[in-house]
């Protein structure tokens, strides 16, 4: 069936992929990336696709309800809403919170409203298993799992999660909510843990290392997410929550150790430094609803799916190289207190 779908957010990690991938997947279906383009936001992930007919670029910000519009207009009915668009990563977020509540809260209310009206047949909202807050040594959190978030970005993600439902609830507004656990692959901006220790440990350079180094977190392959999150927007039942994981807890030092074994680099450049504060400690996903009730699983196996991505950022060190030559090295020198 021919649609459009409108992703926010498709510039960034998860969303550059997730448009890569529906339009190998689905040939008849147009997409429409409104991304603001952020530091986060970086039109060469898409350089394979841009001269697709079937894509379309919007530069705007969720917040506008005029961008918004833009983008919608650009779209074909019947229209679906897959949204991605957000501020990501915990630790700017502990370094200010209020750009996290703008776009993730606000943000979030201002598509809900402009896709309510134009009568969206789904959005999908993309949240996270951050919002579950933390667990001890065993357990899973399951979709039922009460929202206890504990960061100023998970909280700001809870808030929105609870404006999707509200939307459900109130309006009979299609809206599922999808929870994932730590995703790695091509395109992650090399702030988060897999990239950046990628990064550093090819340039010989320090490995910064939080508390213990022993902080649990489930990974997921990007393109299994993906997978799901196209299984969700086709099959899911609006107003559900699905919880989405890889089956695959790590604690940190044993992904930094395997990154640095996979380049031949030596331990000695594994820095321990000061904890981030309220470090959540283990996140666990139980993804059976999503198993049972659409049939998906993560077919990537770490064992593979890891080298596979060290290899991708090698082959790629020149896009590493103009991301880390940005507006990232700023921010770097605030958080690590050198450049
Ligand atoms: P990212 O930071 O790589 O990309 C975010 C994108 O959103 C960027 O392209 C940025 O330019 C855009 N953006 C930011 N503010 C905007 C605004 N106001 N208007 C329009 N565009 C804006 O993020 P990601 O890692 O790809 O995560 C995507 C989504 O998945 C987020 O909602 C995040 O909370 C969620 N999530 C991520 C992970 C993960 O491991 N990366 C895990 C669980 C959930
Ligand atoms: O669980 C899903 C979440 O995963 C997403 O919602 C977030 O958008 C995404 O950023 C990610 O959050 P985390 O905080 O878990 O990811 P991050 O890569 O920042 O950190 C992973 C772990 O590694 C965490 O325990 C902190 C630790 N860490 C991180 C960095 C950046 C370090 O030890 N050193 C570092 O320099």
């Amino acid at each position: 069936m021919k649609r459009s779908i409108l992703v926010s957010g498709g510039a960034g990690f998860i969303g550059s992929n997730f448009v890569q991938l529906l339009l190998r997947q689905r040939a008849d279906w147009q997409v429409v990336n409104l991304d603001q383009l952020t530091y986060a936001g970086n039109l060469e992930n898409l350089s394979a696709i841009e001269k697709d007919p079937r894509y379309a670029f919007v530069q705007g910000d969720i917040c506008a309800q005029a961008d918004v519009a833009r983008a919608f207009a650009a779209c074909r009915a019947p229209v679906a809403v897959v949204h991605f668009a957000a501020e990501s990563h915990v630790d700017r977020s502990i370094q200010s919170g209020l750009p996290f509540v703008r776009t993730n809260v606000l943000g979030t209310q201002v598509l809900l409203d402009e896709s309510r009206a134009r009568k969206v047949e789904r959005f999908v909202h993309v949240s996270t298993d951050e919002v579950y807050g933390s667990l001890g040594a065993s357990g899973k959190f399951t979709e039922d799992t009460p929202l206890a978030p504990n960061s100023p970005y998970s909280a700001s993600k809870a808030a929105s999660d609870l404006l999707v439902r509200a939307a459900f609830h109130t309006h009979g507004f299609p809206g599922l909510i999808t929870r994932c656990s730590n995703n790695y692959g091509p395109y992650q901006f090399p702030e988060k843990l897999i990239p950046l220790m990628i990064a550093n440990a090819s340039d010989d350079q320090p490995l910064p290392v939080y508390g213990d180094g022993m902080n649990v977190r489930d990974w997921l392959y990007v393109e299994d997410h993906c997978e799901a999150l196209l299984a969700v927007l086709e099959r899911g039942q609006p107003g559900e929550v699905y919880n989405i994981g890889g089956n695959n807890e790590y604690p940190n030092l044993a992904i930094v150790r395997l990154i640095l074994a996979t380049l031949k680099k030596p331990e000695t450049l594994i820095r321990y430094v000061k904890d981030r504060p309220g470090h959540d400690r283990r996140y666990a996903i139980d993804a059976g609803k999503i198993h049972r009730e659409l049939g998906w699983e993560p077919r990537f196996r770490f064992e593979q799916a890891l080298p596979r991505t060290i290899q991708w950022y090698q082959a790629n060190s020149l896009w590493l190289q103009r991301v880390r030559s940005g507006a990232y090295r700023d921010y770097y020198a605030r958080q690590y207190g050198r450049s």
